[in-house]
């Protein structure tokens, strides 16, 4: 039997049909949209390389399943950029070197997005830490990651504040 469900994708509506109903959104991002900026690390919720934003809230994309985010409003990495200008978060872990091999990168700056969105970040790298300790990094640039949330936080904190002023 098929199924169809339908759901932006960085601003784009996309209608997809499916023959299992047991697709995640990550395999649809990846396999059927070719958006392959989201990984695959774990596949089982441990370790935030598929971190996207759904609704405005990061979620580990692994665990969701396609069918169940009929109407959502989804963002991917790919959708961050405007263009050739970069976002705030991106910058910022240029700057800082939050990165290494950039496998866990993509998971990084979605959460990292979600986490200053959230009003969760704060200026304290411990509440930093402990809000990005679901996205794991194998080659540890942790000191990196921390930074650029913290310097993105404090950019995006000004934008706002400007913006309800
Ligand atoms: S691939 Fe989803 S949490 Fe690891
Ligand atoms: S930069 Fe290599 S896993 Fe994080």
């Amino acid at each position: 039997m098929g199924f169809s469900t339908t759901f932006t994708v960085n601003g784009v509506t996309r209608t997809i049909e499916l023959d299992d109903p047991r697709v995640t959104l990550l395999d649809l991002l990846r396999e059927r949209l070719h958006l392959t900026g989201t990984k695959k690390g774990c596949d089982r919720g441990q370790c935030g390389a598929c971190t996207i934003i759904v609704d405005g809230r990061r979620i580990n994309s692994c665990l969701a399943l396609a069918i169940s985010h009929d109407g959502a409003d989804v963002m991917t990495i790919e959708g961050v950029a405007q263009g050739d200008r970069l976002h705030p978060v991106q910058k910022a872990f240029l700057a800082h070197d939050g990165l290494q091999c950039g496998f866990c990168t993509p998971g990084q700056i979605m959460s990292a997005i979600g986490l200053i969105a959230e009003g969760q970040a704060g200026d304290d790298p411990e509440r930093v830490r402990e809000g990005m300790s679901g996205n794991l990094c194998r080659c540890g640039a942790y000191q990196g990651i921390t930074e650029a949330v913290l310097e993105a936080q404090k950019f995006l904190g000004v934008a706002d504040q400007r913006k309800v002023a």
